[in-house]
This record gives C-alpha cells, sequence and structure tokens, in this order.
C-alpha cells in the first residue's frame, strides 16, 4: 500500500477519480459504517479534535452523514442526496477553519483505519487516492 499523502498549492482543486465500486461490494454498507466510525473515533481523540461534535448523539448524526456519503460515491444507495441533498463537499466545510496540517491530521486517521481492512490492496489504493486528491479541496485557510 502506498499511503502517500500529496502537498499541493492553496487553492488548488486537483481532479478526482471515485473509488473502485468494489471498494463498497468487499466491505459492504456495514463494513463502510464500521471504518466511518473508527475514523471519527480517532479523529474525536486527535489534534484537531476541535472540529468535531463532542456529543456522542451529533457525533453519531455526523458519522452516518459521512457514511451516506461514501456508500454513494462507491456506486451505492444514494443516501446522502436523500438525507442532505447535493453533496456540495467544499461549501459543507467552510464553517470549519481546515488547513493543510489539518488535512494531515485527518488523512492519518484514514491510515490507520484502512490497514486493518482486509482487502485487497489495489481496491484499498483506490480509496485512499480518492480521499488524498479530495481531501485537499476542504483545504479553505492557509493561517
Ligand atoms: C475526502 C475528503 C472528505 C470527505 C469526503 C468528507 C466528507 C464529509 C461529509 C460527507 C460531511 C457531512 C457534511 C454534511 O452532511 O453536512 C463532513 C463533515 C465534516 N468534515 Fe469532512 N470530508 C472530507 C475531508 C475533511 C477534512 C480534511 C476535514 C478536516 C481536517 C473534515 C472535517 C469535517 C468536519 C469538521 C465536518 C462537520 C462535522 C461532521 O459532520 O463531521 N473533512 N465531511
Amino acid at each position: 500500500m502506498d499511503f502517500t499523502i500529496t502537498q499541493y498549492e492553496f487553492g488548488q482543486r486537483p481532479p478526482v477519480s471515485l473509488p473502485s465500486p468494489l471498494f463498497l461490494e468487499l466491505l459492504s454498507e456495514s463494513g463502510i459504517r464500521k471504518m466511518v466510525s473508527d475514523h471519527y473515533d480517532l479523529l474525536s481523540k486527535s489534534e484537531i479534535k476541535h472540529l468535531f461534535p463532542r456529543i456522542e448523539e451529533a457525533l453519531d448524526k455526523a458519522k452516518q452523514r459521512s457514511s451516506d456519503f461514501f456508500i454513494q460515491i462507491c456506486g451505492g444507495h444514494p443516501y446522502f442526496n436523500e438525507n442532505r441533498g447535493k453533496p456540495m463537499l467544499a461549501r459543507r466545510h467552510a464553517t470549519f477553519a481546515i488547513n493543510a496540517e489539518a488535512r494531515v491530521v485527518w488523512l492519518n486517521c484514514y491510515q490507520q483505519v484502512l490497514s486493518t481492512l482486509e482487502i485487497q490492496d489495489d481496491v484499498k489504493q483506490s480509496f485512499w487516492n480518492y480521499l488524498n486528491v479530495f481531501s485537499f479541496w476542504m483545504v479553505n485557510t492557509n493561517k
């Protein structure tokens, strides 16, 4: 596995390729929901925990929204569109101050979670490549 984190210039929106649909097929919806839950649990203990909900019910809702999104972009049921409308994720992140360092912490938490998944590497790699590139879209401050 190559968990490289690519650095981009502030303001760049690099072109994104969606993960392989096999990621959802191999993990199933419940596997994706567990992955996202584990990621949020790591974020809640990380240097960027101030960004995420502290109250359990709010954290559970956040987990659900993110899982809905990942299931949808892996070719699954459009839960996110049904529950939240069009993703427009950069806009939804605009209320949080996300700098390049915060993105690295966020990605490091995903590295940890993905390392525990027992699925074939090329499929896992396609999910990582997606996160590596698209996470930069959420970087909205260079302070
Ligand atoms: C591939 C990159 C990312 C994806 C696909 C993603 C996805 C999402 C989704 C779907 C939501 C829920 C939005 C809503 O329904 O309103 C969300 C919320 C949020 N994301 Fe991200 N995100 C990404 C990167 C990041 C990064 C890099 C950070 C910070 C370092 C971040 C911080 C947050 C915060 C603070 C929220 C609001 C709280 C919550 O609902 O969890 N996200 N993200």
